[in-house]
């Protein structure tokens, strides 16, 4: 039943019959959350196996002391293993500590000193990672929104935006399984990014944030091509900063995190950061190569967080389905990978939602969130991240969540 078609009657009898139910579950007093893309307690179980695998042996191939100073750039085999992860040679591979987001933040401030123009901007495909748009804010960068489809950001729009102005200096992407939508950029919007550096001046960076690259829901995943090789071919490396972590492979607060650049940028960006350490943790690093060692063992490994998580994708998606279905106030992602699922309202009621949600118990992301300032233009999209509750809390808070949004609606249409 198409709840927007419903006459004044049949949504005041609706009205009543959620609002009941409504007050119901608030006065159960529930607490739970669905806010941030955080790995369950049997994910991180998976790699307990990394405290004590070292067991002494803290020499490299080289004959290396992990436990000293020195290696900026990282220790030559987790240097590997990233270089595999990015599909580029390792000396194109920086080995960081256990946040990707802190090379981010300190890639983009390395190139503060570059950017002359009084104003930076920054394209901001959106919805997006709300904490990119935090480091832009926190350095008084300008953000400008572009629309994000299914195959990627809008190129054409890009292009355009940033032919016209060059105090645009970068862009953020999170190409793979996108944090919200679960996208994957297509083929050919990869191959007009590798192109984006040609018509940009040297100083602009397509932050290429691909956190989710291994973090497959389906037996057929999404491809990813490899914008680093298209960028080589149209010479324009300088233009691209890859990014990864594994903190949603091994523990999300005590990993280690990957950055990849043309060899001159890694450069630049070593000199920049050899002012602040004389090394990460190598000892981490080791701990990584022997626990995950190569790209296989990442999939084999992958795979088990896969059995952990599909099964609550699932449950979002059978309860969206269920309750949602048919009723034309809603749309969402069904990811092929990644940490969540994008909902989009058609009243723009998001942020009603969010707080009926909140004050039944139901934690959700702020609506707005996933736009840079916070501010989503039309107030309808809302981020859930089924990973870290137990299927039991995340079914309760799914049926919570559901029925907010359906009573939003029906109180919205009531009152026009
Ligand atoms: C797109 C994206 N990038 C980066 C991160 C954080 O990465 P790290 O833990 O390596 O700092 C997240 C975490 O949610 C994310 O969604």
């Amino acid at each position: 039943m198409n709840i927007i078609q419903l006459s004044q009657d049949e949504l005041q009898a609706k009205h009543h019959e959620l609002q009941a139910q409504y007050d119901k579950i608030r006065a159960a007093k529930l607490n739970l959350d669905l806010t941030r893309g955080k790995p369950a307690a049997a994910q991180l179980d998976l790699a307990n196996e990394l405290d004590g695998i070292l067991e002494g042996f803290y020499l490299l191939q080289d004959g290396t002391d992990v436990r000293n100073y020195g290696n900026i750039l990282g220790i030559p085999e987790a240097r590997e293993l990233g270089a595999a992860l990015f599909g580029v040679d390792s000396s194109n591979v920086l080995v960081g500590g256990n946040s990707s987001l802190t090379l981010m933040y300190h890639y983009v401030v390395s190139m503060m000193q570059r950017w002359e123009s009084h104003t930076v901007k920054f394209l901001c495909p959106a919805p997006g990672y709300d904490r990119h748009f935090t480091i832009c804010e926190q350095l008084g960068i300008e953000m400008i929104n572009v629309a994000l489809n299914d195959d990627g950001p809008d190129m054409d729009e890009i292009f355009s935006l940033v032919e016209n102005d060059d105090t645009i200096k970068g862009i953020w992407c999170v190409p793979m399984y996108s944090n919200p939508t679960g996208h994957t950029y297509s083929d050919q919007t990869v191959k007009r990014f590798a192109q984006l550096g040609k018509v940009a001046g040297p100083d602009f960076r397509i932050m290429w944030d691909n956190a989710y690259t291994v973090h497959h829901l389906s037996d057929t995943p999404d491809q990813l091509a490899n914008i680093m090789s298209a960028a080589v071919e149209e010479q324009t490396a300088d233009s691209i900063v890859l990014l990864a972590s594994t903190s949603k492979v091994t523990f999300a607060g005590a990993g280690i995190s990957f950055l990849g650049a043309s060899n001159a940028n890694l450069a630049e960006f070593e000199g920049y950061l050899s002012a602040q350490t004389i090394g990460f943790d190598k000892v981490n690093q080791l701990r990584h190569v022997r626990f995950l060692k190569d790209m296989d063992g990442i999939a084999a490994h992958m795979a088990k967080h896969k059995d952990i998580i599909k099964p609550k994708f699932t449950l979002v998606e059978e309860k969206l389905e269920s309750s949602l279905g048919s009723k034309g106030i809603a749309t969402w992602t069904k990811p092929h990978g990644g940490y969540f699922v994008s909902l989009d309202m058609s009243l723009g009621l998001a942020d009603t939602v969010v707080k009926l949600s909140g004050d039944a118990g139901v934690k959700l992301t702020p609506a707005g969130a996933t736009f840079p300032y916070r501010n989503d233009p039309n107030n309808n999209n809302i981020r859930i991240a089924p990973t870290y509750p137990p299927m039991d809390e995340l079914a309760q808070a799914m049926d919570v969540f559901v029925l907010c949004l359906e009573l939003a609606c029906v109180t919205h249409l009531l009152n026009r």
